[in-house]
This record gives C-alpha cells, structure tokens and sequence, in this order.
C-alpha cells in the first residue's frame, strides 16, 4: 500500500516535450534586442586582438564597415561605439575634436549601417584622458563634476554632429542626462536620443574594457560609481535621469545587478537595458576554454537571465553570434 498520494498538480506536464516548453516559454530571445558593443582603433592597419577578450577586437576604420555589415545581416539592433585613441591627455580632447577616432568611426558607421540598425556612442572621457578617469580633475586630483559636464555637452554636439543617433552617458557625472539634452536642444539636435546609465556599479567587471581601449586608471571610481551593495540607490539614479529627460536608461554590469535590474524595469516609463560587460564576457570564455562549461548553453542562459529580470534591450560582445544561433532556432 502506498503512503503518498500521487501529486495532483504536476508542474511538470509543461515541461515534457520540447514543443510545450516553447509554448509556454516566458523569455524569447530575438536579434532586434541585441546590442553589439565595437571598438574602434585609431592609426590600425587591420582588426587588432584583445588579449582578455578572445574573439573580440579592435576596428581600424577600414574594417568597420564589415562588421556593421555582419551585425546588420543577422538582424543586431544597434552598435555601440567607442573609440581607442592613439593619445590621451588630461582633458580628453580627442572626445570633442570632430575628427577624433569616435566621431570619425561614427561617420564610418552610419554610412555602412545606412539605416539598417541604430548607430549609438558611448560618451565619457575615460577612452581619452590619460588619467583614465570619467572626468576632468580639479587641482586637488578629484574629478570635478561641473567643469565635466561642459567636455560632456562638448562632447554630445560633436557626436550629433558625426551622425550618431543614441548617446549613451556613461561617466555617472550629476546632472549629465540633463545638461547634455540642453545642450543638444538648443543646437538643434532634438531627434538624438539619450541613453543614460543610471544604474553603473563600480565594477571589477569592467576589467578586461581597460585592455580593449588600452585605459590605465589612476585609483579607482568610487566618487562616482555606485557602490555593490546600494540596491535602493541604483533605482534612485534611474528616477532621476528619466526625471532629466533620458530615452532609456541602463543598469550595469548585468548578470550581478539582475535585483536592481528588476526594480528599475518595475518603476520605469522608459525602456531599461542592461549592459552585460566585459568582465562577464571573459569569465564564460575563459571557463570554456578550459571546458568547463558548455560555451553556448552559458551564453545563451546569460542573456535570456538577463531579459528575464526585466531588461527590453541586452548589450553583449555575443550579439551577432548570439543573433545567428536565434535565427537557426539553436536558442530554445
Ligand atoms: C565608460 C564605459 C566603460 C564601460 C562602458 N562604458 C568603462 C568603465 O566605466 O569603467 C565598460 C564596458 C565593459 O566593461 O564591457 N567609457
């Protein structure tokens, strides 16, 4: 005589073939939601390897045009680009001059993407100061918050001017999301968008971003970044960037901050996107290469995690490998 009684509600019944469990799936994956962040290399003859982010390179400007070709082919929503420049100094000029390598990459982009998918640029000083910070700094060492949003809004005309279509604000300065649509609005520039990164954690993750833009920074990012362990005040930023006018607002890294993912995307009017970061990247490579993880699986469950916790809009150095294995059905 059996003394359990067989289980009258079986959650597993939805679960039994691969059919209902793609009928009942809550998160699919489609290449319009994919990002794909390039780097752009000022003086490269050819696409240039990144020694802790094996399969991702530096552009030159001549093989651009290929990879905003393949990325658009697969159906990736948009690129993000930031530039490598060959000198840096304490001001970042190179952010503002209209032909450094970002505002010349940008032009490059646009013309091959012709429409195709959203050509966006990452704006922050940290590519083109020597110091590596997000800012410039006042006499005493510290970044200055005000005197950066005047390079900020420098910055954001001599993007709109290249052509790009989607800011995207990542220095974590006060008052940037503001005073940059300000500054675009009054030249003119209405129809260019903004994506802040309100939710930016002061991250080991970003480590291997160092070596793809060839970035030292000198101490660390604390005075601006938020803290790991601040959940409530990762949604406070967001409130206070659509509060200054931003498109879409961002939580990054990802897969660490899926809980402040999570109340942004429940609070906000605007789309959330979430930036899954150079450091997430390496970690599932490296563990792959060492088969220890099965590479596809771990990419794919990365993302889907992601959209999951409420991101509209995932940034991945996997975009366009990630959009062929979508298109073929490999995904589900
Ligand atoms: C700022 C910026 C960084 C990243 C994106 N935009 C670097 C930083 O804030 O330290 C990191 C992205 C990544 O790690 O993949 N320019």
């Amino acid at each position: 005589m059996s003394s359990t009684p067989a289980p009258r509600v079986r959650p597993r019944r939805l679960r039994e073939t691969p059919a209902i469990r793609r009928l009942v799936s809550e998160t699919r994956l489609d290449p319009a939601e994919l990002v794909l962040p390039v780097f752009v290399r000022e003086g490269a003859a050819a696409p240039l390897p990144i020694a802790s982010m094996p399969g991702v390179v530096q552009h030159s400007l001549d093989s651009l045009p290929q990879a905003i070709d393949e990325a658009a082919a697969v159906g990736v929503g948009g690129v993000m680009l930031f530039g490598v420049p060959a000198v840096r100094d304490a001001r970042g000029s190179g952010a503002i001059d209209p032909d450094g390598i970002l505002n010349l990459a940008t032009r490059v982009a646009v013309e091959a993407s012709a429409g195709r998918l959203v050509v966006q640029t990452d704006l922050c000083l940290d590519e083109f100061t020597d110091h590596g910070h997000c800012g410039v700094l006042d006499e005493r060492g510290r970044v200055d918050n005000d005197a950066t949003l005047e390079r900020y809004t420098a910055m954001a005309l001599a993007q709109a001017r290249a052509g790009s279509e989607l800011l995207g604000l990542s220095g974590m300065m006060d008052g940037q999301v503001a005073a940059v649509r300000d500054a675009l609005d009054d030249a003119g520039h209405h129809d260019v968008s903004l994506l802040a990164y309100s939710a930016k954690y002061a991250s080991a993750f970003y480590g291997p971003f160092r070596d793809a833009v060839e970035s030292t920074l000198e101490g660390d990012r604390r005075t601006y970044q938020l803290d790991p362990g601040n959940r409530r005040e990762g949604l406070r930023e967001a409130m206070i960037d659509i509060d200054e006018g931003a498109d879409v607002v961002m939580v990054k890294p990802a897969g660490s901050y899926l809980d402040v993912l999570a109340d942004v995307a429940a609070a906000s009017e605007v789309p959330v996107w979430a930036y899954q970061v150079s450091g997430e990247y390496a970690m599932i490579e490296a563990a792959a290469a060492h088969g220890w993880i099965d590479r596809k699986r771990a990419v794919v469950e990365s993302v889907r995690s992601i959209r999951r916790a409420g991101a509209d809009v995932v940034l991945t150095y996997w975009a366009v490998e990630l959009a062929e294995w979508i298109r073929n059905g490999e995904t589900a």
